[in-house]
């Protein structure tokens, strides 16, 4: 259950925040990561219709932005894909703590969003668990279609 209404204000104050608009520059799954979170945050909402209890519209919208708000690109980083996938919650809080003033169920998203990796941080609350599962379908899209584009080209490509 959701108010989308109020969901839809919080997440167009969010799409319009300049330092979100960053995420434009940083490469994930093909695409980047301001479109990821953009569709997280879709995604999410959809799933939030469908559940069976309310849900925070406001840390919902933050916390499906902020989620991966680590800032830089998958394809220009330095650690293996199992050391990004367990430390850039932890970036992504640090960086997100410094320009918002995040509430401890926005916490609790960006710093839980890749369980069950990182097994020991479970999410606590269900805004959480909406933002985990919405994370886990839209990159597997978005891998989906990105290996699909790489497998056309490679094979299937006009010379
Ligand atoms: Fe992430
Ligand atoms: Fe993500």
């Amino acid at each position: 259950m959701i108010d989308e209404k109020a969901y839809r204000e919080a997440l167009d104050e969010m799409l319009r925040d300049p330092e979100l608009q960053k995420m434009k520059q940083y490469y994930q799954h093909g695409g980047n990561t301001y479109a990821h979170s953009v569709q997280v945050a879709e995604a999410a909402l959809k799933l939030a219709r469908i559940l069976p209890f309310h849900v925070k519209e406001k840390d919902l919208a933050r916390g499906a932005m902020l989620h991966d708000f680590y800032l830089y690109g998958t394809n220009d980083m330095t650690y293996t894909a199992y050391q990004h996938g367990t430390r850039h919650p932890r970036i992504s809080y640090e960086n997100a703590s410094r320009h918002f003033d995040l509430t401890d169920t926005e916490k609790d998203i960006i710093l839980t969003h890749m369980w069950p990796l990182n097994f020991t941080r479970p999410p606590r609350c269900r805004e959480s668990v909406v933002v985990t599962l919405a994370d886990k379908y839209c990159a597997t899209r978005e891998y989906r279609r990105h290996f699909t584009r790489l497998i056309k080209n490679r094979f299937f490509r006009r010379q």
